[in-house]
């Protein structure tokens, strides 16, 4: 029986984290899908377009190249910003859906995170999960995550970055950040990374029991 864990939550709320240890525990292949946002932006400002050009990230959302995933420099400060921005524009959106539901689709399941996973992504997934913290809490790990990359920024900065983009990313019209009506919600504010996965497993287990 292939299983498909759906896991959703605001930027830096430590979905990402879980979601690698999780695919690791169940040996199941893992989709980090803000990347796939992060490439579109990516491609436009290496490109020199404007990231409200809607028509130029809607092609680039459709000739994505799964290649082009694994660059370091998704991972910066300034693409999570851009892939926001490009993320509201419902054709981007419909052209990286079909993408997120091939990979879905694996034989064994798979574990996929973002922001419309258990609402639009994965509707039919066997458990999801939606993780949240204190935006103080996720502006910290953030905060020590780019430290540790060495780019240079104050706490007080990635916190406002966090409220704006957890604002944009709830109050978009198309799938906007939303807890699925049958989500189990995580909150990490005071948990550690091995706490955080133990607690997602109980709740896996016991999901996977109910069926
Ligand atoms: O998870 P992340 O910070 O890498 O995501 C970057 C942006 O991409 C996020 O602010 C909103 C968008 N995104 C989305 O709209 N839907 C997803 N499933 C994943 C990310």
């Amino acid at each position: 029986m292939p299983l498909v864990i759906a896991i959703d939550g605001p930027a830096a709320s430590g979905k990402g984290t879980l979601a690698r240890k999780l695919a690791d525990h169940y040996g199941l292949p893992h989709l980090d899908t803000g990347l796939l946002y992060r490439a579109v932006a990516f491609a436009l400002v290496e490109a020199g377009i404007d990231l409200g050009d809607h028509a130029a990230a809607t092609r680039a959302a459709e000739t994505l190249d799964s290649a082009s995933l694994s660059d370091p420099r998704l991972r910066d400060r300034a693409m999570g910003e851009a892939a926001s921005r490009v993320s509201s524009v419902p054709e981007v959106r419909a052209a990286l859906l079909a993408w997120q539901r091939r990979f879905a689709s694996d034989p064994s399941g798979a574990v996929l995170d973002g922001r419309d996973i258990g609402t639009v992504v994965c509707p039919a997934a066997d458990v999801k999960l939606f993780i949240t913290a204190s935006a103080l809490e996720r502006a910290r790990r953030r905060h020590r995550e780019l430290a540790g990359r060495g780019e240079a920024a104050t706490l007080e900065g990635i916190l406002a970055d966090i409220e704006a983009r957890d604002a944009r990313d709830s109050s978009r019209s198309a799938a906007p950040l939303k807890m699925a009506d049958d989500a189990v919600q995580l909150d990490t504010t005071e948990l550690d990374a091995a706490a955080a996965f133990a607690q997602a497993r109980a709740i896996i287990e016991r999901a996977r029991l109910a069926v």
